[in-house]
């Protein structure tokens, strides 16, 4: 199963994206992790990425595509995943649609999760993720057994630099002006499917369960 999660930032992507692989046999690719991890290691790429990231404003198209052109069809790529965070815009979609034409290969589904701006900025403000195996938690709706610590392998939980509310708020406004024109293009392709993501992490899934076994 090939999927696009598309949505604006703090809908869920990471949350159903690792949900759906759980049960389909499918890997997630996060750009957004895949960068992080570049930064981390301070990495040509992560330096160029970087002052970016930290102002909420995009990684420029021709970096993006680059690295997921290696990741989606070198040697190593995987036969199922979940794009979490990627196309962004119009040119990285355009780029994805003429990689796939080249290698002969499809996308099943693009799952659009619909959430109200207002519970975005409470989600994404509360949310911590763990320092060492990037589990993601959140205060209010998803909290760790212990407070900073992290259930899975007991990491240091932190927040991350780019959900500071001022930059969550600009997050959501080249989330309007940059990727949410993907809506308009993949509505072309008859492959988009829009989801209720307002409820709980469960009821968002079972919504996109539906839509999956219905494919
Ligand atoms: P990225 O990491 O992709 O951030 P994002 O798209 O802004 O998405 P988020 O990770 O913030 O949210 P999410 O939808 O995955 O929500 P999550 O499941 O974590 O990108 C970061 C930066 O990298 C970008 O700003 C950009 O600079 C760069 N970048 C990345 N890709 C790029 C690209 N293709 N081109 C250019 N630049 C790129 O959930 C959020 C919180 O809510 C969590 O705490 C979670 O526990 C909680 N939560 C989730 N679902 C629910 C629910 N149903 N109810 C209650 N709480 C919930």
């Amino acid at each position: 199963m090939k999927l696009i999660i598309l949505g604006p930032p703090g809908a869920g992507k990471g949350t159903q994206a690792q949900k759906i692989c759980d049960d389909f046999n499918a890997v997630q690719i996060s750009t957004g992790d895949i960068l992080r991890a570049e930064v981390s290691n301070n990495t040509e790429l992560g330096k160029k990425a970087q002052s970016y990231m930290d102002k909420g404003e995009l990684v420029p198209d021709k970096i993006i595509l680059g690295m997921m052109e290696k990741k989606l069809f070198g040697e190593e790529a995987p036969s199922g995943y979940i794009l979490d965070g990627f196309p962004r815009t119009i040119p990285q979609a355009e780029g994805l649609t003429e990689l796939y034409e080249e290698h002969k290969e499809e996308l099943d589904a693009i799952i659009l999760l619909d959430v109200d701006r207002q519970e975005i900025v409470r989600r994404l403000t509360a949310r911590r993720v763990c320092k060492e195996c990037n589990q993601v938690y959140n205060l209010e709706f998803m909290p760790p057994e212990e407070e900073g610590v992290c259930d899975e392998c007991g990491g240091e939980l932190i927040q991350r630099d780019d959900d500071k509310e001022e930059t969550v708020l600009n997050r959501l406004d080249v989330y309007e002006e940059e990727t949410s024109p993907l809506v308009d293009y993949y509505s072309k392709t008859g492959k988009l499917e829009k989801v209720d993501a307002n409820g709980g992490p469960d009821e968002v899934y079972d919504n996109i369960k539906e839509v999956l076994e219905s494919l």
